[in-house]
This record gives structure tokens, sequence and C-alpha cells, in this order.
């Protein structure tokens, strides 16, 4: 019989919520662990820099994860971006690429399969996720319009605010607070959306956005009813229903596990219903689909016209909008695969065993585990570091520092400071361990939670950071900081007595 944990008792450390979906598989040991439903053909050579050089490392990057160079780093949990492992049918379809500026079969194919797994009409190619941002904000956000969402993304609120509008968070009170037994905290408030709606009127709205997988507060999802229930608003107030796809796997794989009404449905069938419901659905491709690339789809013909013009201004000619034809290969064979259960649940089981483990150990994460990566409660891991130093920056440097592991920070230092040049600080801080796609095996990630067990354990020693260069815009991509005190020389030389000749 299939382990279904929710709706009901988890499987595993039961503590703030924490469930685990194990495969499918049992073991006779009783131990509840992911099994990869997947075997590596294709491997990359992993070093670990020794701490004298981490340390070095981490100072040279300007204590800014982004900065570090990928070959000095052992696990890369940056992102889930572009890094996702592909399958071998993947890589045999992107030798059959057909090279063309205009018309290139390997265009078609991803079009006819968008088609078919999302049945919307109309498709937009471009080259990434935050191109589409750029298409849809140039065209439907003006100046003082608003644009209500779940919550915003980075890039997403980098395009709206620049055409002039100003975006709305709206996601259900749970999705805020850390710890949860919600299981969609990605939800919209319905309520809030009508609030906003009867204090700005529709004419100043100019789309309703959901995202799926809410990438910000941890990868939590939405649920089909909710987003049925946003659509009806968006209808009886003649509002536009704008959906982000990039996280849609996870969000399937969690709406498919957690959602009642949903258990007898296929994750196509819940695709197909999710599309439908979305006036316009656009994509990050290097998220979505084990690839790279991105695009827009919707059903709506007059839609379609109105954003059809920029792409090849912005992305490329229509039958490739900035993707090289091998992308659109490996992106149509990855849409594919991310209708199949058994791939689309390896990461949120990861990720769900990762978060078990580290709850056993006392180390605060966000629950329910999401989808993307593990995210670590940063605000009270290092409780003593004001947000004015950036606690989750600070916690990303010390792990790099302990393990030569890369996680991003996802709090205050990546928020835009206010116009009067004061912090606007973030609702969470939270230091993001991705889990990449089909990437890592269990041993690394074991090794993961055993450093971030060290430094919790020393988590005294690890201080603050300020900026010493910081770029106006999405700061948190170049900007360069500073350890406020020589806390990091301490934690290297706490490690060195600790571990001794381990690297
Ligand atoms: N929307 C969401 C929800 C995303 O997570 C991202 C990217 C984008 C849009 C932009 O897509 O990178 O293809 O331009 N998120 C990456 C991340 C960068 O690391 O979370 P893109």
């Amino acid at each position: 019989m299939p382990i279904r944990p929710w709706p009901g008792k988890s499987l595993n450390h039961g503590l703030h919520g924490g469930m685990i979906k194990v495969s499918k598989v049992r073991f006779f040991s009783g131990e509840q662990v992911p099994l990869e439903m997947h075997k590596v053909r294709i491997v990359q050579k992993l070093q670990l820099p020794p701490l004298e050089n981490r340390l070095e490392y981490i100072k040279e990057a300007g204590n800014n994860t982004y900065l570090l160079k990928n070959r000095d780093v052992f696990l890369d949990m940056l992102t889930d971006s572009g890094v996702n492992a592909m399958s071998e049918r993947q890589q045999a379809a992107m030798l059959l690429a057909d090279d063309s500026y205009a018309g290139s079969e390997s265009y078609f194919r991803l079009e006819s399969k968008i088609k078919e797994l999302f049945g919307t009409q109309f498709f937009l190619p471009a080259h990434q996720g935050r191109a589409c941002e750029n298409i849809l904000a140039q065209v439907f956000v003006k100046p003082g319009t608003i644009v209500p969402m779940n919550y915003h993304f980075t890039t997403t609120k980098a395009h709206v605010v620049l055409n002039g509008g100003v975006i709305e968070e709206i996601v259900i009170d749970e999705g805020l607070s850390v710890t949860s037994k919600h299981p969609f905290k990605g939800n919209m408030d319905l309520q809030k959306l009508r609030d906003l709606i009867r204090k700005w009127g529709n004419g100043k709205i100019a789309f309703v956005r959901m995202e799926a997988g809410t990438n910000l507060i941890g990868g939590q999802p939405f649920s089909l009813e909710n987003l049925e229930a946003v659509r009806k608003v968006c209808d009886a107030n003649d509002l536009l229903l704008v959906l982000d796809a990039s996280l849609l796997a996870d969000n399937l794989y969690f709406i498919k596990e957690r959602e009642p009404q949903c258990q007898s449905m296929s994750i196509k069938e819940i695709a197909h219903r999710i599309f439908s419901l979305c006036h316009i659905t656009y994509f990050s491709g290097r998220k979505l689909g084990f690839a790279r690339g991105g695009g827009i789809c919707t059903s709506e013909r007059e839609l379609y016209l109105k954003m059809r013009e920029l792409i090849p201004l912005y992305e490329g000619f229509l039958t490739y909008g900035g993707m090289s034809v091998r992308e659109m290969e490996a992106l149509t064979v990855g849409l594919d695969e991310t209708m199949d259960e058994d791939i689309i649940s390896q990461g949120p089981q990861f990720i769900a065993w990762m978060a078990s483990e580290l709850i056993r150990h006392g180390i605060p994460v966000v629950t329910p585990a999401g989808g993307l990566g593990c995210h670590i409660d940063a605000a009270q891991f290092v409780d003593h570091i004001p947000q004015n130093e950036y606690p989750a920056g600070a916690l990303a440097a010390a792990l790099y520092i302990a393990g030569g592991i890369r996680g991003m920070e996802r709090g205050t230092m990546s928020e835009q400071r206010s116009p009067d040049g004061s912090e606007a600080f973030a609702d969470m801080e939270l230091l993001r361990l991705a889990m990449p796609r089909r990437v890592f095996t269990l041993s690394q990630v074991k090794y993961a939670i055993d450093r971030l067990v060290w430094l919790y354990a020393n988590r005294h020693l690890i201080g603050g950071l300020r900026f010493v260069e910081e770029p106006k815009t999405l700061r948190f991509f170049f900007g360069r900081l500073a350890a406020v005190s020589d806390w990091q020389e301490k934690l290297a030389a706490q490690f060195k007595a600790d571990f001794v000749d381990s690297l």
C-alpha cells in the first residue's frame, strides 16, 4: 500500500509538522529514507578545498555566496535553477536538434508538447523566467498600478517596480510563520484580495499573480482549491490571473500528495486544470523541465498578440525566443518527465528528509518542508545577530567555511532598501539550501546535515556582516560584505580544534 502521510501523521519525526513521504519501497530495517528512483551515469568530480582556503575564498567573494567560484564549492546548494540533472532521454533529444533561425522543428516539438501537457493554445518562447516577467510587466503594468500576488519573487518585483507598479503580498498569514502544519502555505488570502480590489478598484490592478511553489517563503505550494477560488474572484472583478509556474513541479507533487480532491487525478490532469484556470502562465525552464529557457502560455488570442511583438525585440524570433535549439529539445523531454510522479517526488522527498533530520537535532527549519530546498530559519539559528547585520547571509558564509557548502541568503540582504535609504527588513531570514533535482546523493545530504549540526553547536561564534559595496538594484547578486568582527577566524579555529585533520 502506498505510504501517504498527509493528511494524518508523519512517518518520521513528526515535530513541527515535519512529514516525510519516502519512496514506495519499504526498508526491512524500518528506517525511513528517500530512495532514488534513478541511477547516476554521468558524474562530475568534486573538490572540497581545505579550511584555510575556504576562509580565504569567502572573503575574496565579499561574503556573498553568489561570488564564489564553483570550483571552490563542494556542494552547490545555491539554487535549483539551470543545475538540475538531465536524463538520458533529454541528452539524446539534444542531438536531434534542428538548427534554424525561423521555423525550427525543435521549436514545433516544444510548442506541441506544451499544448499536449498544459492544454494552452499559444506559446511565446523566452530565454528564461525573468524575460517573461519583463514582457508581462511592459505590457500590463502601468505607472500607479497594483499587482496583488501570493508572494513576490525578486526579479518579478523588480520588473513590476521598474514599470511604475507596486506589488501587494497577500499570502495567507500561515505563509509567513516559519513553523506551521498548514499543507498549503502558498495560498492567497481571498479576503485580502477582495479588500484590495475594493480599495483600489479593478482598473488599478494590472493583474493578479499566483506563484507556484512560492519561492521566498520556503518553496510553499498553493492548493488547487485556492487557485479555483482566486480565479472566481478575478472573474467577478474582470481581472487577469497570471501564474508563475517556475516551481510548478513541486507544487504538482504537493497537490497530489496533500489535497484530498486531487488524489485520484493524474499529475497531467492537475496540470491541465491549473493552466485552464489562469489567463496567462509563464515559467522558467531552468526550474520547470530540468533544462533552460522559458516561455509564456495562454489560450487567449488577444493576450497572445499583445505580448507577441515584444518577443523578437527582447528575446529572439518567435521560434526560439533566446533559447538554443538544444535547450528546446531538452525542455520538451523535461516537461514530459515532469508529469511522472516518481520523478517530481524526488526533490521534495529529499528536502523533507533533510528537514526532519535537522529538526531531530533541534535546528530550526521552515515547516512543512516545501519544494526547491531546505530552508533554515536563520533568525532563530543565530538569534544574536540583528537583522541589519544579515543573519541569513552570515549563516551562509559560516556554512561555506564549515563545509564548502554554498547556500543562498533569502532574507534582508535579498531585499532592496526603502527610498529613504533605510533597510526594508524581510519577513523571514532564511538560509536556503537548494536541492537541484536528481543531483545529490543521500550521503552528500547527510554531510550537509552534519556540518549544520556542528555549526548549530557553535552558533555563538557566528557574527554579523555589513555591506562594503552595495549596488542599488538586486544588491544580493553582486554586493560585497565584510564580517563585523574576527568571528570567521574564530569559527575556523574551532573547526580545526574539533575536526583536526579532516577537510
Ligand atoms: N519566478 C520564480 C518563482 C523563480 O524562482 C525564478 C528564479 C524566476 C521567476 C526567474 O526565473 O531565473 O529563469 O529568470 N529563481 C531562481 C532561484 C533564480 O534561484 O530561485 P529565471
